[in-house]
């Protein structure tokens, strides 16, 4: 969910929430399991109708063998009872064994389908929501789909179905009585509706609870360093006692107004049951009923009980359902905005020689009133290195997001050899343009998948000459080499392993267009010294088109040009030592590094 002004989203409820509505739209998911779920439902009807037909024999038991001490008859009536019994129990347990399949298998498909939508959306969309919400929403409001969808629909339609059979065969057997027990529909459907409208709301907040408890942990798990280094640990804890406090009295609250209404649902039956067995008695005696009738009655009445005691939970469940999949709509109706245009074309490598233009460039983050980027022109020629300097928070990291159409421009446009960017397929483009941003990330998995993932089809050549390239041949000699699994987020590597990593992923696909963004931040001298060398070997030996973000004197040596971003355009375009002779902004920029080093000037390329 997108954060609200007051930075609270479990506050905001979508007013536009039309649950029913969204759970319905579930539907495709479900088509491939109609058979199973039409057979689960004859099953379920069956043992039903088994078990409906019981009290019935019964009435004969009573009414005839008993009242005529026939054994005989007694017998056969007794043996009928016990089939009736024996195949309840079997249709019950075919109809469990078919029942956890199907769903499970649907909640696989549903799951599916978020995490690939997830990854079609744009950035911007990341930016906005919460990483645990998204979480929850791909976890528990999954399975609360699914609890919903193998138990309480199925249960739904067979207490509906089993309440009209029981009611008609009571009018059946008496009238009146019958026509009683029909009219205690009336209170139950009034206590549902009320029920269904307060617990919507409850379960509501509590899923969103949900996510923001899981943002906190999640976040307490990639931050525990700087949580630790600033001495945070209480405050964090302090936040989580209250969002986990939160979703507490949230449960508790849906847990007592379930408990209520639960009260109510037990109390209707059991009211009527005694009105019944009053008048019951009084038609006895006057011998409009007789014993054996009266008995069917109440054991039929009796089979009420559970399907009305049972409808507090499958409405709690139903509404949960319907919240859940009100969250999973709210995902998968965000449209993606960055996608192929419909005359999209592909772009080989062979085909691309590298010149990067920005024609008038502008952009603006969605929900922002200043953009950051205004009119910006520069041209990076074929096998040109080009630092992009300028103050902090300028625009830099924005400006390279744009060459992948990670976010799209707001103004203007960008050009890889005269094709504009929106009009390369989106698989072309981002195999040509590579990017290594400030937060080298790599993934809960081996250096050799991490290295791949934009070129899974790599071979160990590939693979080795793009580790010596970058100089990170210090992956060989991990405990299992390049088989080694790297931590979430690569945390068991130092900073400079990480960054040499990134850089080998970025050049292995010996991509048309390198984009760097700072890889040297963040770095102790030691470490920066080595990335830096095997940026600069990576720079000199691949001849590829590079956008550079730098920081530093050293860095930007590197360059055979650099543009100077201010205010969001590009002020100045030149060499290093040119700039630093005739620009006092330039000088000021650089020199406001806090680690600027002496030696910088003298590595100028030209
Ligand atoms: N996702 C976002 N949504 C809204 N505004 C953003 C977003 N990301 C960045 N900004 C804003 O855009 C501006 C430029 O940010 P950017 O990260 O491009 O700066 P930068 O030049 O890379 O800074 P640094 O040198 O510190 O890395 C900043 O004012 C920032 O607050
Ligand atoms: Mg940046």
């Amino acid at each position: 969910m997108p954060a609200s002004s007051d930075g609270n989203p479990a506050a905001h409820t979508d007013a536009r929430s039309q649950p029913l509505r969204n759970l319905w739209r579930l539907r495709p998911y479900l088509r491939p399991y109609a058979m199973e779920f039409a057979w689960l439902l004859v099953a379920a009807l069956a043992a039903t109708a088994a078990s409906l037909a019981v009290p019935l024999v019964v009435q004969r038991v009573v009414d005839g063998p008993v009242a005529r001490h026939d054994e005989a008859g007694l017998l056969r009536l007794g043996a009928l009872a016990l089939l009736l019994g024996v195949a309840e129990a079997v249709l019950i347990f075919i109809r469990r064994w078919t029942q956890s399949s199907s769903s499970v298998g649907m909640e696989a498909a549903i799951r599916a389908d978020i995490y690939a939508h997830l990854q079609r959306l744009p950035a911007g969309f990341h930016d906005r929501w919460q990483s645990g919400q998204l979480l929850s929403r791909i976890t528990s409001d999954l399975s609360v789909i699914r609890r919903f969808l193998s138990f309480g629909l199925l249960f739904l339609v067979l207490n509906l179905i089993t309440y009209a059979a029981v009611v008609a065969l009571l009018i059946r057997l008496h009238q009146w009585l019958g026509l009683l027990v029909a009219a205690s529909a009336v209170p139950l459907f009034l206590i549902s509706r009320r029920f269904a409208r307060h617990y919507h709301a409850a379960s509501r907040r509590m899923q969103d609870q949900q996510g923001d408890v899981a943002t906190l942990v999640e976040e307490t798990a990639l931050g525990l360093r700087t949580m630790r280094a600033y001495g945070r640990g209480p405050e964090l804890a302090a936040r989580f006692a209250v969002g986990a406090r939160r979703l507490h009295d949230t449960g508790i609250g849906k847990a007592r107004l379930l408990a209520r209404t639960s009260a109510l649902f037990d109390l209707v039956p059991n009211l009527t049951l005694g009105a019944v067995l009053v008048a019951g008695a009084a038609a006895v005696a006057e011998g409009v009923l007789s014993i054996g009738e009266l008995v069917a009655f109440v054991s039929l009445q009796l089979m009420l009980i559970w399907p009305v005691q049972s409808l507090g939970w499958i409405i709690a469940n139903a509404q949960e359902a319907a919240t859940a999949a009100d969250r999973i709509q709210e995902v998968l109706d965000t449209p993606p905005t960055i996608v192929d245009s419909p005359h999209a074309r592909p772009l080989d490598r062979g085909e691309v020689r590298g010149r990067l233009r920005f024609e008038g460039v502008g952009f603006r983050y969605p929900g922002t009133s200043a953009p950051v980027l205004r009119e910006l022109d520069l041209t990076v020629e074929p096998g040109e290195t080009m630092a992009l300097v300028g103050a902090t928070g300028c625009g830099k990291s924005t400006l390279l997001s744009l060459v992948p159409r990670l976010h799209e421009v707001t103004g203007g446009r960008i050009t890889l050899d005269g094709h504009d960017v929106r009009d390369l397929r989106l698989d072309s483009l981002r195999r040509l343009v590579a990017v290594a941003f400030e937060e080298p990330t790599l993934f809960s998995m081996s250096v050799w998948e991490n290295l791949t993932l934009g070129r899974p089809d790599a071979g160990e050549d590939e693979v080795r000459a793009a580790l010596t390239l970058a100089q990170a041949e210090f992956a060989y000699e991990l405990p299992w080499g390049l088989a080694t699994r790297v931590g979430e987020q690569g945390l068991s590597l130092s900073g400079g392993q990480r960054q040499r990593l990134a850089l080998a992923r970025a050049v292995l696909g010996r991509p048309a267009v390198l984009v760097l963004d700072d890889p040297l931040s963040a770095l102790d001298v030691h470490t920066e010294a080595l990335v830096e060398a095997a940026l600069r070997r990576v720079l000199r030996e691949t001849a590829t088109t590079t956008l550079l973000v730098a920081h530093r004197p050293s860095t930007v040596a590197l360059a055979d040009r650099v543009a100077l971003l201010d205010d969001g355009r590009i002020v100045a375009v030149g060499t290093h030592s040119e700039m630093l002779a005739r620009l006092p902004a330039y000088r000021a920029v650089l020199s406001a590094e806090p680690e600027r080093r002496s030696d910088g000037v003298g590595l100028v390329r030209s």
